[in-house]
């Protein structure tokens, strides 16, 4: 006969679903303690949360126990792929297959609504969970500082434009670049307050809180010219996988610094769309783990 008494056993009693809107405001927060980040910006995030959500962009999966969600993840609705972000468990339920629960919910969510390809950014945490699911690698990307301190800063103002609209030529840039139609997400950033660098037909970029991304352009030249405005902006920061590239076309130019910055590896399943890579030089986002 075996003690009544319980003693050595976890058991785990949590929920995987889809985020509430009323929830987004903790989704948010369980993403930046998750990522190491303080909460400083969840209103801001919030903001981003919310319209891509409401224009069904956007959809979240949360594990939720006794009332406290442990962690999230997004799937992004874009045409013909969909990607996925903010994948992340805080720091006290790791381990325990949480994660692993909510990206399952995240495939079959992906599935349900045909999508054939998926991509997304691994950090070192994340890789081992996705390659599990058949993702494989692409390329590796990383942050860069800019360090705007050794830049000469040689602007052509007549040629570089900050405008208010979204043309067309841009649209069709960057879905030449990546495949992907972004026209929902690119409206909803300046909505945010983004500001589209343009040199009209060749290139452009989008500057945003600090942060230079994504520049799509047909040279390096023009990629120079965009991230130079930037800089005049304010950017401090940018993510490439292109920094060899870049080094030796901007050496003379800007100075870019990884620190202590890991890189992250570009991972996606199914079917691979038609890119060309040769026109990214900075991404909009990728995971920080
Ligand atoms: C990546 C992340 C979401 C994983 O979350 P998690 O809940 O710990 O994931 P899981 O528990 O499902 O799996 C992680 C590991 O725990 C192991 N594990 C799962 N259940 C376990 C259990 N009951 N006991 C012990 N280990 C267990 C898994 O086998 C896996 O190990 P492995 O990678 O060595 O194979 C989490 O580490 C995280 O939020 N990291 C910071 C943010 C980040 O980098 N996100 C990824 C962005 S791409």
């Amino acid at each position: 006969m075996t003690s009544e008494k319980k003693v050595d056993v976890t058991i785990s009693d949590y929920t995987v679903r889809e985020l509430k809107p009323e929830e987004l405001l903790e989704g948010v927060k369980v993403y930046l303690q998750s990522f190491g980040y303080t909460i400083e910006s969840a209103e801001n995030d919030k903001s981003l949360w919310k319209k891509l959500f409401n224009r069904n962009m956007a959809k979240f999966i949360t594990a939720e126990e006794n009332g406290k969600l442990m962690g999230v993840a997004g799937l992004f609705l874009f045409d013909p792929i969909a990607t996925v972000g903010y994948m992340c468990v805080l720091q006290e339920y790791r381990r325990r297959g949480v994660g692993k629960a909510i990206f399952t919910a995240i495939m079959e969510l992906a599935t349900s609504l045909n999508y054939e390809s998926i991509g997304l950014y691994a950090s070192e945490f994340g890789e081992p969970l996705y390659r599990k699911f058949g993702f494989q690698g692409e390329h590796y990307v990383r942050q860069y500082q800019i360090l705007s301190n050794n830049t000469k800063i040689k602007i052509q103002d007549d040629k570089i434009k900050i405008i208010e609209n979204l043309p067309n030529w841009v649209l069709d840039l960057d879905k030449l670049s990546v495949g992907i139609d972004r026209t929902k997400y690119f409206r909803i950033q300046m909505e945010l307050g983004a500001k589209l660098i343009v040199v009209k037909d060749k290139g452009f970029g989008f500057y945003h809180n600090g942060k230079i991304g994504p520049v799509i352009a047909q040279g390096a030249e023009t990629a120079v010219d965009i991230i130079n405005k930037s800089i005049s902006l304010g950017a401090d920061h940018l993510i490439t996988s292109k920094f060899d590239v870049l080094s030796e076309c901007l050496s003379n130019t800007i100075k870019l610094d990884k620190g202590g910055n890991l890189p992250n590896l570009k991972m996606y399943y199914g079917k691979r769309v038609p890119q060309s890579l040769n026109y990214v030089y900075a991404l909009s986002s990728f995971a920080i783990g």
